[in-house]
């Protein structure tokens, strides 16, 4: 099924649906450095800019249109945020080009901050606005690690399918976890990875120069218990890894499951289960700003499958 991309930034949730035999035919991001990393991982049909300013008729056909609209005004990470917060309207763009395309599904990802934002309302809002283009709307809140991302990331999943495509259909979603926190409860799953084991072959920075984007920073730890300070524990799923603002403000630092220094720009990538070969374009700043922004690969396989899945009965 050809795919159409939204706020594709460097491509994570792109991937897992490549992975999963999708064919991504366009995709939009307005950062620079995000669309090259994905120029250069994925292909060359991302275009840089503002969807804002793209024309419905430069948007090819699809099946599927998939995207996760910008989220800083919906996170609980900031805490200023307002529900007339000018970012939390790019959804509204998403909104737009699922109606002009009318594609058989969408697929759209955001923070787990979406749900209370104005006491539900604003969730709400946009689950109505997406349902008037036509479609049948299901959410679910996932963790990442259930799907054996050595993270633990909650995030929203809305799969919309087109109504008149419903009745022939039974719809699978959301994926089957395929890994647990805890295995006596779900024998049949894996347990989660930590991001011990996740990082446990990546030499530190300076011991190889083979492996791309991993050099050490000077940055000097600190543990006091807030946000991008925090002790890790090794034996567990890795914090969410986040990115603070579009192209301005800081990322949000995350420290070696060693708790000796921060983590490479690679190490926060292989937390967000990006394969060792995908390289990131940009300064390390830039390349961390693309990483927290991401859907897990691994992540967005699953999710993938399931539509895959969807699709694929009579
Ligand atoms: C949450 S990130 C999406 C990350 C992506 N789904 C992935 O898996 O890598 C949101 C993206 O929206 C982009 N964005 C923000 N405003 C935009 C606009 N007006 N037009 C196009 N992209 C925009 C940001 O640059 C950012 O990369």
């Amino acid at each position: 099924m050809k795919i159409v991309s939204l706020f594709s930034g460097c491509g994570g949730l792109d991937l897992g649906f490549k992975s999963a035999g999708f064919e991504i035919v366009w995709a939009n991001d307005v950062f620079e450095d995000a669309a090259r990393t994905y120029r250069r991982n994925i292909g060359g049909h991302i275009s840089a800019g503002d969807i804002s300013k793209v024309d419905l008729k430069d948007i090819p056909v699809c099946d599927g249109i998939i995207g996760g609209f910008p989220c800083q005004g919906f996170s609980v990470a900031n805490t200023g945020r307002t529900v007339n917060d000018e970012r939390n309207k790019l959804y509204l763009e998403f909104v737009r080009v699922v109606n002009g395309k009318t594609p058989k599904f969408f697929v759209a990802e955001n923070v787990k901050g979406i749900l209370t934002l104005g006491k539900g309302a604003v969730f709400e809002k946009i689950k109505r606005d997406f349902e008037n283009c036509g479609y049948e709307v299901l959410h679910k809140l996932l963790n990442a690690a259930d799907y054996g991302v050595p993270q633990k990331r909650e995030r929203v999943i809305l799969f919309g399918v087109r109504r008149d495509l419903l009745k022939n259909l039974q719809v699978k979603f959301p994926p089957d976890p395929t890994h647990a926190c805890d295995v006596g409860m779900f024998p049949e799953l894996k347990p989660w990875v930590s991001s011990g084991e996740a990082l446990r072959d990546i030499p530190e920075p300076g011991e190889t120069s083979d492996i791309p984007n991993h050099t050490g920073s000077r940055y000097k730890l600190r543990f006091n218990g807030y946000l991008g300070h925090r002790m890790i524990d090794p034996n567990q799923p890795a914090p969410t890894v986040t990115a603070r603002g579009d192209e301005r403000g800081g990322v949000v630092i995350i420290h070696h499951p060693g708790n000796h220094r921060r983590m490479t720009v690679r190490e926060v990538a292989l937390i967000q289960s990006f394969p060792l070969d995908f390289i990131f374009e940009g300064t390390n700043t830039s390349a961390y700003r693309q990483i927290g922004n991401a859907v897990p690969p691994k992540f967005a396989e699953c999710v993938a499958r399931s539509v895959a899945e969807t699709f694929a009965q009579k």
